[in-house]
């Protein structure tokens, strides 16, 4: 028998569901925030990933599939999204039209890495890229795209950790401090550091062989070799996120395992046990000498990816199935003739305004009809009858909080409007628990 090959996995029809519900999720998250997809190959010429000879990401130094096409050509399997993405906006001069452009994009990425739960040979990449702009608020907007994405799928106990590499002179400042910290323990570091501290010190601050060691902890902080210029955009970022109510912690460790970052850089880590050692669903950061690296002009940009492999990992460890995560937003329960016909209005003008609404057609009994609305995964059950509609009211059930309020029926879209994120107004709403 033939077998699939090591790292890699099929997805079977009964899993197919699952690929789909979030794809579609991610696909409205991306609409409100206006990425635009972009597709491009699954390899591209060598040179795409392999630019820079000093590279000492792990990504490009060991992990890629390099290999000859039958005319010599040198192509690598992408192991990211990034490069590509980068590639194609040059050589499409995508900056023609948009100064600022902002892309999305899905599929399979191929890294040669050793197999375990969460981490494949093949496994896909949701991403996006924003390029154009340096602003602070821009790095804000895609840490907020991806928490949107997060609320969407319902999932909790997530940590988004943050830090920033500075510009050029603040990096520059900061790696030779730490050649002249790490350099006084240079044989103690692992052969990989060894070169770090030639090639690109700041990586050594990523290394898992060396992590633990008493010299790693007493290493100077990025944070204290920002400059000004630095600090105060670091600020913005966070000042943005406050402001959106985004929750953060500052990891003056985190360097991320790739070289083309400057300034924000961020993860967004899973806390649940059973997810192990590969943790980190999402990872992002500002690249601003990428797109000139690769022959275009000088462009700032920032983006993000999620492993989608994980994310639906995190979904069924928080014991859903996305395939069943059907809902709607509102479920009426009208009793008598004349509450039905006035329902039959209401759930109009909330269909209109982009909430799902369904109610009991068949005269059920009160009972029967809230377990209707459980079936239906309604997220609100407005209760009325003709009492209640003399004087145009209703009770409205929060099913998510249990709360029960009674307001104005004049009032149920505006007030499920309230009570729904941003993001669940245009149904991407995280459904009941
Ligand atoms: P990355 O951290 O290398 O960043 O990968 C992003 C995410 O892809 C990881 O957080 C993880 O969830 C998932 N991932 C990575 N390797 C594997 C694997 N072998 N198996 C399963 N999932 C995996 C990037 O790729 C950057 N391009 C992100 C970015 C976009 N930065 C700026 N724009």
């Amino acid at each position: 028998m033939i077998t699939k090959p090591k790292g890699t996995y099929d997805v079977l029809p009964l899993e197919v569901r699952e690929w789909q519900k979030l794809e579609e999720t991610i696909r409205k998250i991306c609409k409100l925030y206006n990425y635009k997809e972009i597709r491009t190959p699954i390899f591209e010429s060598s040179e795409v990933f392999h630019r820079d000879q000093n590279d000492t990401s792990d990504m490009v130094t060991k992990e890629t599939y390099d290999f000859k096409d039958r005319s010599d050509r040198g192509i690598t399997l992408r192991p990211e999204g990034t490069a590509g993405v980068a590639r194609a906006f040059v050589e499409n001069k995508l900056y023609v039209d948009n100064p600022v452009t902002k892309l999305f994009y899905m599929g399979p990425m191929f890294r040669y890495e050793r197999p375990q739960k969460g981490r494949n040979r093949q496994f896909n990449q949701f991403g996006v890229e924003a390029l154009g702009s340096d602003s602070p608020y821009i790095d804000a907007e895609v840490i907020a795209l991806g928490a949107s994405l997060i609320r969407a799928l319902g999932l909790k106990d997530i940590t988004v950790k943050i830090n920033s590499l500075g510009d050029e002179e603040s990096r520059s400042k900061y790696k030779d401090v730490l050649v002249e910290h790490f350099g006084k323990y240079k044989d103690c570091l692992c052969e990989d550091c060894k070169n770090r501290l030639i090639k690109n010190p700041l990586r050594i601050l990523d290394c898992k062989v060396d992590r633990d060691q008493e010299f790693f902890k007493t290493a100077p902080k990025i944070n204290e070799y920002l400059n000004e210029e630095s600090k105060t955009r670091f600020n913005k970022v966070l000042e943005a996120l406050d402001s959106m109510d985004l929750k953060y912690v500052i990891d003056d460790n985190l360097v991320r395992g790739l070289d083309y970052y400057c300034h924000t850089v961020f993860e967004l880590e899973v806390n649940v046990a059973e997810f192990g050692a590969q943790n980190v669903i999402g990872a992002g950061g500002r690249y601003n000498k990428l797109i000139s690296d690769l022959g275009g002009p000088l462009t700032p940009g920032v983006g993000m990816a999620f492993g989608m492999e994980r994310l639906l990992l995190a979904t069924s460890f928080s014991g859903k199935n996305l395939a069943k995560e059907e809902y709607i937003h509102a479920y009426f329960i009208a009793l008598g003739e004349k509450a039905q016909a006035e329902a039959v209005k209401v759930m109009n003008a909330c269909r209109i305004g982009g909430l799902s609404c369904e109610m009991d057609y068949l005269n059920g009994s009160l009972k029967s009809q809230f377990k209707k609305a459980d079936k239906n995964n309604a997220r609100f059950t407005i209760i009325f009858g003709e009492n209640e509609l003399a004087e145009m009211k209703c009770n409205i059930k929060d099913n998510q909080t249990d709360e029960q309020e009674t307001i104005s029926l004049l009032e149920v879209y505006t007030y499920i409007l309230t009570k729904l994120n941003k993001a669940s107004a245009c149904n991407t709403c995280p459904s009941k628990n």
